[in-house]
């Protein structure tokens, strides 16, 4: 595996690379969310780069940028194991210089739930995936489904932008009580872990109800609220993933997500699952 610092390094190479090539950007703190990412783009593609950069400009003020895990031994071990072909791995300097001014402002997509609790993240998001999709060039780039409003913020700005690249979402990866895998869950104790599977609980108990037939989305969510037991909820909620607007009611013949958002102590879990609407 080639590992490039910088993006003169990173361009070095790129005339090399066989097409077509995958993009698989990461933070860091790999796990088998990341694994299947990983998978998914060996799979079907000449080329897999990997990046590892934790990006400041997605991370607000009260935030846990100083408490991200940081593995790279680790990371790099399994991107080896999985025939990686390029890490790029750019310090802050590199990705913003001094001087570095322009973001991406993403539109309504990103307004809502995760967007309006977290001012900036998604701008931070769009502004980085820019930045490394125009220095990879990729042919494709592989986002996970659990961050489902991320990968609707990034399809917005690939169509707005134009931009030459397919993006791949790949189904969430789970522990076997229904737990979506996120390197937030290193930092829950034992009795917290137990405590989390709420989350997934309550967003099946609103895909099968709406799968039912219910119609009242403001009664399934409120039954939903109970199977969170002791996570403290910020928000559940059904929408469309293409605008991640909240309904108050169920179209006929819609693909749909519930999403949510619970605390489990100080660490904030989200989910979501898809529901297909008769
Ligand atoms: O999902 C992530 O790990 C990050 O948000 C991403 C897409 C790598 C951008 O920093």
């Amino acid at each position: 595996m080639r590992i490039c610092r910088t993006a003169a390094e990173l361009r070095a190479v790129r005339s090399s690379l066989e097409s077509p090539v995958a993009l698989v950007p990461t933070m860091g703190a790999l796990h088998a969310g990341h694994e299947s990412l990983l998978k998914n783009a060996r799979d079907g593609n000449a080329t897999v780069v990997a990046s590892i950069f934790v990006n400041p400009l997605q991370f607000g003020p009260n935030e846990d940028l100083a408490q991200y895990p940081l593995t790279p031994d680790d990371d790099m071990a399994l991107l080896e194991r999985l025939s990686c072909d390029v890490l790029f791995a750019p310090t802050v300097a590199e990705m913003y210089p001094a001087g570095s001014q322009t973001r991406v402002q993403p539109g309504e997509v990103a307004a809502h739930l995760e967007g309006e609790r977290r001012p900036g993240h998604f701008a931070g998001v769009a502004t980085v995936v820019l930045k490394l999709f125009s220095l990879v060039t990729p042919d494709r780039a592989y986002f996970g489904e659990k961050d489902a409003q991320q990968l609707a913020v990034v399809r917005r700005m690939v169509r707005d932008f134009d931009l030459p690249v397919d993006i791949v979402g790949c189904p969430t990866v789970r522990e076997s009580d229904g737990l979506a895998i996120s390197s937030r869950n290193r930092r829950l104790s034992d009795a917290q872990r137990r405590d989390a599977v709420g989350l997934s609980r309550a967003l099946r108990l609103i895909v099968e109800a709406l799968e039912r037939g219910a119609t009242d989305v403001g009664a399934v969510l409120r039954a939903a609220s109970a199977e969170l037991g002791a996570l403290q909820q910020d928000y559940l909620a059904v929408v469309d993933p293409a605008d991640f607007v909240p309904l108050d009611t169920v179209p006929r013949k819609a693909d749909l997500l519930a999403v949510g958002a619970a605390f489990c102590g100080t660490t904030r879990l989200i989910d979501n699952m898809k529901l297909c609407s008769a």
